[in-house]
């Protein structure tokens, strides 16, 4: 089987349409006003610039479920500064999968290892250290930056390019989404 079942398969179709119905419908999580917001907005870049523990993390990782769950085939990348900083993120995926009973969760989900979350329909997220080396080679749909101010290399990263002299800016190929958080 590669594919979801054709029952759930409408079910999120209808859910699709909006990730914050999405977060809703799938996580035991009432999201904030401008958790929502962040949830609907369709910018192709966006950066995020909340308070410690205002659920930065947490939303990212909604975000990231989204894609892999509502959209087939697509690859999300989780970048932190280190390998063990973006599995603190990929690891607050795996909480949220957790908040999705079993019956359905076994429906969406191929795969959940370490690094590599697969789903029914092809769709992968990959939690990666910012390395040269290791972030070569992968076509991304979706690059989630968590921590992007404590990256300590320009491999992903450079400063201004957003033109806001205090932002941290991040290069990424045309076509690809992306949410960072400094
Ligand atoms: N809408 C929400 N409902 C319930 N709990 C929430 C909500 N938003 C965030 N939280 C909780 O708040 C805590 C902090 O969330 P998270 O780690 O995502 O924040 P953060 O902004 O990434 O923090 P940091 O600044 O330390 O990186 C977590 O326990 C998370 O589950
Ligand atoms: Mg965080």
């Amino acid at each position: 089987m590669s594919t979801i079942e054709p029952e759930l398969r409408e079910e999120l179709q209808r859910i699709a349409a909006d990730p914050a119905l999405f977060c809703k419908g799938f996580f035991d999580l009432k999201p904030t006003q401008y958790q929502t917001a962040f949830l609907r907005d369709t910018s192709k870049r966006i950066v995020l610039r909340w308070n410690r523990q205002s659920g930065k993390s947490t939303f990212l990782a909604v975000r990231a479920l989204y894609q892999a769950i509502c959209h087939r085939k697509t690859l999300t990348i989780i970048i932190g500064p280190s390998l063990r900083q973006s599995m603190i993120t990929r690891d607050k995926i795996e909480d949220l999968i957790n908040m999705i009973p079993p019956d359905v969760r076994r429906k969406i989900f191929r795969r959940i290892l370490r690094t590599v979350i697969v789903t029914w329909h092809d769709s992968r997220i990959v939690a990666l250290p910012n390395s040269e080396h290791l972030l070569r080679g992968y076509t991304a749909d979706l690059i989630v930056c968590d921590e992007s101010a404590f990256f300590d290399n320009d491999h992903t990263r450079q400063r201004d390019i957003s033109g806001d002299r205090e932002t941290q800016g991040i290069r990424f190929q045309p076509g690809v989404s992306g949410f960072i958080v400094i």
